[in-house]
């Protein structure tokens, strides 16, 4: 039966400064953890599928093909629908500095996280309108992993689950996890596997 691989790219530099955006590199961590994924893929496969052939989807910013990268599987498509929420103005910028220079935007982000929408940006309900071709290639594909980005990953995660999309702006999706999906009639089976890294 099919199963869905997501994961967040390693981390970033941008997640060591707390910038949001942008298209930074991973940080050595980050590249460990790309080393590492390989190993997680096969431990998620299991010994009597370990040669199960995966399609790696990607978004076009450096970090998740960076993440990728050192993993053994020729398809790798990149998505320009996979990336990251596009935060505008505050492209580039630390919550602190959000705050600091548009208060009135980060006090409507926190009242209506998933309607508030940046400016010259997006919000969580424009994420969820353009992930609709990324799920209708999903339903027709077999053992795809994708990596991409928090808030994205979080869209594609209730959708799996059956969770409001309103919820989807506050659900945990923890760097350096490996998240299994196995869709069946009713449910979705969930594995996770954290990196110890
Ligand atoms: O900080 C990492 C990041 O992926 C940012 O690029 C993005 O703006 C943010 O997370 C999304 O999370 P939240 O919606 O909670 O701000």
């Amino acid at each position: 039966p099919r199963s869905i691989w997501l994961s967040r790219h390693g981390e970033s530099e941008y997640n060591l400064t707390g910038q949001i955006g942008g298209d930074s590199n991973l940080s050595e961590r980050g590249w460990r953890y790309a080393k590492r994924l390989p190993e997680l893929v096969l431990k998620s496969l299991g010994e009597e599928n370990k040669h199960t052939n995966l399609t790696v989807w990607t978004s076009t910013l450096k970090r998740t093909q960076q993440t990728s990268s050192f993993l053994p599987y020729k398809r790798k498509l990149q998505w320009k629908a996979l990336d990251e929420l596009d935060a505008g103005e505050c492209d580039g910028m630390t919550y602190e500095e959000i705050e600091k220079t548009f208060p009135e935007d980060f006090k409507a982000r926190d009242d209506d996280k998933y309607e508030y929408r940046y400016r010259g940006g997006e919000s969580y309900r424009d994420i969820v309108i353009r992930l609709e071709p990324i799920i209708m290639e999903l339903e027709r594909q077999e053992n795809i992993l994708i990596i991409t980005h928090q808030a994205v990953l979080r869209c594609l995660y209730a959708y799996f689950m059956n969770v409001p999309q309103e919820e989807s702006p506050w659900m945990s999706i923890p760097l350096h996890t490996l998240i299994k999906l196995e869709p069946r009639a009713y449910s979705t089976l969930v594995s996770r596997i954290k990196a110890d890294i």
